[in-house]
This record gives C-alpha cells, sequence and structure tokens, in this order.
C-alpha cells in the first residue's frame, strides 16, 4: 500500500527531489503529500513545484511559541493523513508536539556517521578532524540534536584537502540510502 509522507526541508531540497525522483520511477512506494519547509522562499519550494507537491511555507516566527508551530505542521500534516515525516536538510530540532503526534514515524538524514559530528557542517567537522573515512546517516528522530537511533548508514573515502569532491560523494551517497531505507521502512 502507498505509505502517505512528508518532506521537511530548510534550503535546497536536493533529497527532496531524490525521493520524488525514486517515486515517479516506481522504486518507493509513497506519495509526498506535503513537503514543509520553515524558510519560506527556500529553493525546495522550486523543486516541489516541478512535481506539483503542495508546499507549507511556515516561520515559525509567526507563532508565538515552538508548540503552536508544531501544533499548526500536525494539524497539515493530519489534514494530508501523512503517516511518516521525512526532515531532509531540516535545520531545526523537533519537539514534543510533533514528536508525540509522530512517535517513531520521524526519520532524518545526517552527512555524517553518528554519533561522530552531529549537528552543523558536519562534513567540515569530519575533515577538520582529518577522518579518512566518513559517511551518512540515517535515523530515527527524538529531541535531540542527531541523537536518536540509527537506522542505516554508508560510508565514502576522504579525499583529503578536497571538500567538494567529498560532499559530492556524501550528497550522492544520500540520495541513494535515503531512499532505500524508506523503501525498508515501509514495508514493515
Ligand atoms: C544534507 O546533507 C542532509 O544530510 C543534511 O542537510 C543536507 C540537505 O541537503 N541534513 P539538501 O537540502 O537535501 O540538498
Amino acid at each position: 500500500m502507498v505509505t502517505k509522507i512528508a518532506v521537511f526541508a530548510s534550503g535546497s531540497g536536493s533529497n527532496f527531489e531524490a525521493i520524488a525522483e525514486a517515486i515517479t520511477r516506481g522504486e518507493l512506494d509513497a506519495q509526498i503529500e506535503l513537503v514543509v519547509t520553515d524558510k519560506p522562499g527556500a529553493f525546495v519550494v522550486t523543486r516541489a513545484q516541478k512535481f506539483n507537491i503542495p508546499v507549507l511555507e511556515i516561520a515559525p516566527k509567526m507563532f508565538a511559541t515552538k508548540a503552536d508551530y508544531e501544533a499548526a505542521v500536525v494539524e497539515a500534516l493530519r489534514e494530508k493523513d501523512v503517516k511518516w515525516v521525512v526532515l531532509a536538510g531540516y535545520m531545526r530540532l523537533v519537539s514534543d508536539t510533533l514528536l508525540a503526534a509522530y512517535h517513531n514515524r520521524i526519520v532524518n538524514i545526517h552527512p555524517s556517521l553518528l554519533p561522530s559530528f552531529p549537528g552543523k557542517d558536519a562534513i567540515g567537522q569530519a575533515m577538520e578532524h582529518g577522518v579518512k573515512v566518513t559517511g551518512v546517516t540515517v535515523h530515527y528522530v527524538d529531541a535531540g540534536m542527531d541523537t536518536g537511533k540509527i537506522i542505516a548508514q554508508g560510508a565514502i573515502g576522504v579525499v583529503e584537502g578536497d571538500r567538494e569532491s567529498t560532499e559530492q560523494q556524501i550528497h550522492e551517497l544520500e540520495h541513494k540510502l535515503y531512499t532505500q531505507t524508506l523503501k525498508q521502512l515501509f514495508e514493515v
């Protein structure tokens, strides 16, 4: 049965697009009911329009509290009967209201081998430390910063001093790993 999902993104949305393309190719039995962005005007909005997917552009500062913001988001998700929340470059911690509404049904992708290098600029952090191998992690989301239970990981070799090539390898791996992992999660 087709799984109804929402993808949350704050920026470019290349992971959103990889998931949408996998669905179009028939590789993932899911439907993106809604894209949610906390950054109105982010490039993910343009990408979503290309696929005719509705977008909720909702800035937290439009609300008095984070709970109010998340309640409005949850209402929009319920209206569309969304079953899973897929974070893809959503640069915000998730808190109680959303976590309670989608218990164990929120996943995230992070560009490092967690628990190493959580938080911002994980690729930069890894290169700064001189790691020789880094990678990508898909994990369940809890209230912490990239702390939820790990579901899947993939690794790449770092080309020392070459951030561009490392980033490119990371993103290519993300686009494959996220789709494969979602497929496994939704088949259960
Ligand atoms: C990805 O590297 C993802 O792992 C991280 O944010 C980035 C989002 O990229 N959480 P994009 O917006 O999907 O292109």
